[in-house]
């Protein structure tokens, strides 16, 4: 059986991002689980702000509708998710909402993200790591776009000090919490394979 593919990116492009850290350690963790791993940055990708105008106007934009091709030829998704304002950051918001409007012809909306498992980390420098992004990351995944969420997730606090000389993680919970997220995410989209 072939290995499961899994999509790995972050909700930040920032140069040195905590977040873009730690989807690149999870994408490392995620190859030692077995997983067939593609990290991606969204720098690749840029996108318009959504405006349903400009949408009517000249259709959802081409890095829209590859993202949705690279969602689609995985079975797993890790998105590392920073924190802004209690919430998920203006890129990655803007990025799964353009998501959400390419489809192919005849495909029912949102399709692109069922049939696939999404798995969810932070870090942020507060002590909560990232955890109310989290949860709204979860709100937008689950409730709007009907994903399949696992509940297992990773959130690394205190992030400007987290990270060791090779970007592994020092905390000993938070490195045993990343492997049980990879493992996770790697088993879920095995079994969807
Ligand atoms: C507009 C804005 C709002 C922020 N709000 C929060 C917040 O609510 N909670 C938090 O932990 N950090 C907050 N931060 C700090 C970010 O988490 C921090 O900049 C982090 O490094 C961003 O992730 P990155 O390193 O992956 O770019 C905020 C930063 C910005 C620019």
């Amino acid at each position: 059986m072939s290995p499961p593919k899994i999509l790995v990116f972050a909700g930040s492009i920032r140069t040195g991002s905590f977040n873009a850290r730690l989807a690149a350690l999870a994408a490392k963790e995620l190859a030692l689980a077995g997983a067939d791993v593609t990290r991606i940055s969204l720098e690749d990708y840029p996108l318009p702000i959504y405006d349903g105008d400009d949408e009517a106007k000249s259709g959802v934009p081409a890095n829209a509708r590859k993202l949705r091709e690279m969602m689609a030829a995985h079975r797993g998704v890790f998105i590392a998710s920073p924190e802004y304002n209690a919430s998920v950051t203006p890129l990655l918001k803007n990025t799964i909402d353009w998501i959400s409007r390419a489809r192919e012809r005849g495909e029912p909306p949102l399709a692109v993200f069922k049939g696939r498992a999404f798995a969810v980390g932070g870090a942020s420098d507060s002590p909560y790591g990232a955890l109310r992004s989290l949860m709204a990351l979860r709100q937008v995944l689950e409730l709007g776009c009907g994903a399949l969420v696992l509940p297992e997730q990773i959130t690394v606090f205190h992030a400007s000090e987290a990270f060791d000389d090779m970007d592994n993680l020092k905390d000993e919970c938070a490195a045993a919490s990343l492997k049980r997220v990879v493992v996770r995410l790697t088993e879920a989209a095995g079994e969807i394979l």
